[in-house]
């Protein structure tokens, strides 16, 4: 699986995303270090409080799943139609990334035109995790 087609993954993953309130659409793609792919979108709710982030949603299946050792996640995100910048991971989802992955996990952020590659120490450095309880 390269770079490219866990974007593309991701990209179709967004189809998906339930988000009336917002009309933003998240599409994410989790990548296990045994080479399946787990996709996620965001899911919103009347309440706002219960949404779900399209990078959660790909860890909660992915974890549920039985899976727990990562090596890539690819994000794509905007309102729909309009040409996106990249969508970064928000704060809780950067927490739940870091408690699986370790600081050179790769996290891919994309539109519909190219992608960057960055790390989970560059998103979320001087982290809170397990190693510090
Ligand atoms: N959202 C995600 O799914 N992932 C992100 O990285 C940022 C935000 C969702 C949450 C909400 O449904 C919508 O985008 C607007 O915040």
């Amino acid at each position: 699986m390269t770079d490219a087609e866990l974007m593309r993954a991701a990209a179709k993953a967004r189809e998906m995303a339930y988000a009336p309130y917002s009309r933003f659409l998240v599409g994410a793609a989790l990548l296990t270090k045994s080479g399946r792919v787990y996709t996620g979108c965001n899911i919103e709710n009347a309440a706002y409080t219960p949404c779900n982030c399209a990078e959660r949603t790909a860890f909660f299946k992915a974890v549920s799943e039985g899976e727990r050792e990562f090596s890539a996640l690819a994000v794509i995100g905007g309102r729909a139609g309009e040409a996106g910048e990249f969508t970064p991971p928000c704060g809780v989802c950067r927490q739940v990334i870091a408690e699986f992955c370790k600081k050179d996990f790769r996290i891919l952020l994309g539109n519909e035109t190219h992608f960057e590659a960055y790390t989970l120490d560059m998103l979320l450095p001087f982290s809170f995790t397990g190693e510090n309880l």
